[in-house]
């Protein structure tokens, strides 16, 4: 059934509505497109993730799943309809005020889901938030803070109905700002619906462009004549090739590895690139298949693995790179040969990791609109200004040409720090002088988009007898798939953290990243030093167990602390809270191991089951991790006016992506002017009027951009003392400021030598994780019982948005150890590849060690990054704890588990065997 048909009416928000138009649309898309509901988000279009959850006629619904045609004579409530004007709705409130939403994209989802449940059983307990939320996915908060919020018995209570912004989100009054638990700044956007995502800004005259993808991993192509395809559909406006991008059709994160093209130009290298795209009206490009292009393919054979593409005689993918390696990193102090051949106790390990997808809620989107000789682009990303720049050499344009106004970021994680549909839009509306608009579907964003590199890790731990690390000796090969985007940092980094978050006097760590033609690998939540970690851990593990030692104390003996040196040769002056960590952790430690004997040694298991079919383990894992950029200038610049009235705006251009910047920004700057927050107003996000803050990534923005951001402060303090009386005088500025502080900060580095001595990072983060698990020996099925994390964050500025970036960071983990794995064309959408459910994630304990930085912001560090990293080394830890068996390729899916379990209970499995 399509074509046009009768209106069909029904109620929004209890008002009645009357919608034209194909009955098969998405109710989804007519909420958003016809009706300018913009606050139902769209995820997947597949009823996978949940975003686009409203009520109909009372129930909760995926408004992707339901068709115009079958709205008659229904009521559909959106997040629009919970808030009366200002005054929120209890659930609404009690988001805000616990910090239930980070980047906010799932929020509405969630705040409806929520809002169902509620009005039918107005006091739910913890299963049945559980049961109610199991449909909608959030990829930042972990849960925990959601699952609080709908619980919270204010969220239910009469006094708590018609709480209004104000009176839900308290200001802090001046000095007060650092260490205070406030709501997020953007919070009541993101509760009401609000924020605008990528796919929820469209100028009116918007075309549609949308791309045309290789269907091979390794293949040279032609395009034939597109006269026939012009003349097929009057509404297809223009077709781009490469040869059409007036700069240069190569864009990449490094000066020397621009490597990726916009549009490939005759070959392609992974499957998913992009090799046309076609702009025109949305039903005309919506209607053309990819086969209608005149593609004429030579299929190649692919190198899908790191031992593939590394072998001699293998095809060298990338003029430069003999072997395919990108890019080699070394960090090495000592004589590790020497030192483990003199060790008591040596234990070695080979681990593999796989490709795990960002699997951010909202898909990539946004528009792009020509305006005389300049180019403005809305869409989402972690990096305005590097988009800036690399969209101005793809436009053959100044960089003064291009501005970028991020849309609000649902999820990054890294993975929106490389360019996607940016060149695209911007050549196209370039070209041809209207705006253009794209939105990746969830399969065009999991194909096209980085992933984190998978790994393999050869890592060998010695010790002496009483446990003090002698040496380590790690090497990892990363699989950096078709295009080198964010390679380097991963071969770069990886090195300096291979030691782990330990004293080790002798150090051999090499790493080198290799291209492939699988999927590209970039950013993704440590570069790499998660999957280092997995095998650095794991290794430590048995060295405790061949010396019979406690597991948390023998990281707790060789924990780096304020005077160590590091494997660079680096002395840490301060804040290294490691021992401090390990110290918190150790009562719940004891607990644990205790509560997992008597489990074990129960008959049934205390489980209802057999005996000994489920076994319970504990793990720990430790981390540290360098803040911002390793041995490479990453400065943030920070303004802040002071208006005529007395207020102060914050220009700053850190983007926000649901980590809590802007907020934590706030914090900072209105205690370095000891002024109240409220007299604060930010400005955030345009390239054309907020300073270069650098990037989103590295856990760098707490650091550098509120350092800057203290500068700022200090600078405007001194103009103001300076003006005196006068200051009433002074003229206005465009932005209505009468004086403006600038503050800019860069980390204290230097380079690393060839041996990889140096001092990478100005502080770093440190933490310690300890996991319980429950497997099942039949099954193979893990599930993760309790997490308690202690992480030393210097200061924290906002405790809850901290204790939000441990939850989130632990789900990442969690994922990473015991679900997540990408296949390009087998795993592309949210139905097969699996991140966590809320009934995934366990209860958290978050213990907050504060050893204070001194370089940094009121002691602050940062957390993003760090939080994850423990994770999955605990739960491993702890499998291994349960069953006896180490897991060495991750995830730890039921069948590896099984097979692990079988070897170490059976022997090595014969050939043949199975
Ligand atoms: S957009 Fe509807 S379920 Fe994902
Ligand atoms: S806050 Fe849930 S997906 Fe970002």
């Amino acid at each position: 059934m399509t074509g046009q048909a009768a209106p069909t009416s029904f109620r929004v928000n209890g008002r009645p509505v009357e919608v034209s138009g194909d009955p098969m649309r998405r109710l989804s898309d007519v909420l958003r497109d016809d009706l300018g509901l913009t606050g139902t988000k769209v995820g997947c279009d597949a009823g996978d993730c949940g975003a686009c959850t409203v009520r109909l006629d009372g129930d909760p619904v995926c408004a992707c799943l339901v068709a115009l045609g079958q709205m008659a004579g229904r009521d559909v409530a959106t997040v629009e309809g919970l808030a009366d004007g200002d005054r929120l709705s209890p659930l609404q409130a009690a988001f805000l005020r616990l910090g239930a939403a980070q980047c906010g994209i799932c929020t509405p989802g969630m705040l409806m889901a929520s809002d169902s449940l509620v009005a039918a059983e107005p006091e739910p307990n913890v299963a049945q938030v559980m049961d109610a939320l199991a449909g909608v996915l959030c990829r930042c908060t972990g849960y925990r803070k959601i699952l609080e919020a709908v619980l919270t018995a204010d969220a239910r209570s009469a006094d708590a109905r018609g709480a209004d912004v104000r009176s839900t989100t308290p200001s802090p009054t001046a000095g007060s700002a650092v260490g205070a638990s406030i709501a997020r700044v953007d919070g009541p956007d993101q509760v009401t619906g609000r924020t605008a995502f990528g796919a929820d800004r469209v100028p009116t005259s918007a075309l549609v462009l949308r791309t045309v993808r290789s269907p091979h991993a390794h293949a040279r192509f032609t395009i034939g004549d597109l006269g026939g395809l012009y003349a097929a559909h009057p509404g297809l406006v223009r077709v781009l090739v490469a040869a059409d991008v007036p700069g240069q059709n190569r864009y990449g994160i490094y000066a020397a590895g621009k490597d990726q093209p916009v549009l490939a130009d005759g070959y392609v290298r992974y499957r998913g690139e992009a090799v046309a795209a076609l702009v025109g009206d949305a039903e005309t490009v919506e209607s053309i298949a990819d086969a209608e292009l005149p593609v004429a393919w030579q299929p190649l054979p692919a190198l899908l693995d790191i031992e593939a593409a590394a072998a001699p005689g293998a095809t060298q993918l990338h003029d430069g790179s003999p072997r395919n390696v990108l890019t080699a990193g070394r960090v090495v102090r000592g004589d590790v040969t020497a030192a483990l051949a003199a060790s008591a106790v040596v234990a070695t390990g080979t681990f593999e990791t796989s490709h795990v997808e960002h699997a951010y809620i909202e898909p990539e989107a946004g528009y792009a609109e020509r305006s005389g000789d300049r180019i403005a682009v809305f869409a989402t990303t972690q990096t305005p200004y590097m988009d800036r720049d690399e969209l101005a050499l793809i436009l053959g344009l100044t960089p003064e040409q291009v501005q970028i106004i991020p849309s609000a970021c649902g999820g990054g994680f890294g993975g929106k720090l490389d360019l996607s549909l940016q060149p695209l839009i911007a050549v196209a509306a370039w070209l041809v002088g209207r705006p253009v608009r794209c939105v990746y579907s969830r399969p065009e964003s999991m194909r096209s988009t980085t992933k984190r590199h998978p790994a393999r890790i050869v890592a060998t731990l010695g010790a002496d007898e009483a446990g003090q690390l002698t040496a380590v000796d790690v090497h990892a090969d990363f699989d950096t798939g078709a295009y080198a985007s964010w390679g380097p940092t991963v071969a770069n980094r990886v090195p300096v953290h291979a030691s782990g978050p330990y004293v080790v006097p002798a150090v051999r760590a090499t790493s080198r990243a290799i291209y492939t033609n699988g999927p590209i690998a970039g950013a993704f939540r440590g570069f790499g030093v998660p999957q280092v970690a997995i095998a650095q851990e794991a290794v430590l593990d048995e060295l405790a167990a061949k010396l019979g030692m406690d597991r948390l104390e023998i990281r707790l003996r060789n924990a780096l602390r304020a005077g160590s040196t590091t494997a660079t040769g680096q002395v840490l002056v301060a804040s290294a809270g490691l021992a401090a960590c390990l110290a918190a952790l150790r009562p719940a430690w004891g607990r644990a191991t205790e509560d997992a004997a008597a489990f074990n040694a129960t008959a049934s298991g205390g489980n209802g089951h057999s005996p000994g079919l489920v076994r319970r383990g504990v793990g720990i894992g430790a981390m540290w991790y360098g803040i911002g950029n390793t041995s490479l200038p990453n400065p943030s610049t920070v303004k802040i006016g002071l208006q005529r009235d007395g207020s102060f705006t914050l220009f700053s251009g850190a983007q926000e992506i649901g980590q809590g910047s802007n907020t934590i920004i706030a914090q900072i700057a209105a205690d370095s002017l000891d002024v109240p927050l409220a007299s604060i107003r930010m400005v955030t996000g345009d390239t054309d009027r907020t300073p270069d803050a650098g990037k989103t990534s590295a856990s760098r923005q707490t650091f550098v951009s509120g350092n800057a951001t203290k500068l700022a402060a200090d600078a405007l303090l001194r103009l103001m003392e300076v003006s005196g009386p006068d200051l009433a005088l002074l003229p206005e500025s465009e932005d209505g400021c009468i004086l403006v502080g600038t503050g800019t900060y860069d980390p204290r580095t230097s380079p690393l030598d060839a041996d990889g001595q140096g001092v990478p990072y100005e502080t770093y983060g440190f933490g310690a994780q300890i996991a319980v698990v429950d497997v099942d020996m039949e099954l193979g099925t893990t599930i993760v019982r309790r997490i308690v994390a202690a992480h030393d964050v210097g200061r924290a500025i906002n405790p809850m948005l901290v204790e939000g970036q441990i939850h989130g960071g632990i789900a990442q983990g969690l994922g990473m150890a015991l679900m997540e794995e990408y296949y390009a064309a087998r795993t592309d959408n949210l139905h097969d590849y699996l991140i966590p459910t809320i009934g995934d994630v366990p209860e958290i304990e978050c213990i907050l060690v504060e050893d204070p930085e001194p370089a940094g912001p009121f002691g602050a560090k940062g957390v993003g990054e760090p939080a994850l990293i423990p994770t999955a080394p605990a739960i491993l830890g702890a499998i291994r704890d349960a069953t006896g068996a180490r897991i060495d390729r991750v995830p730890a899916t039921p069948a590896r588990v099984l097979e692990a379990i079988r070897v170490v209970s059976k022997g090595p499995v014969e050939a043949g065997d199975g």
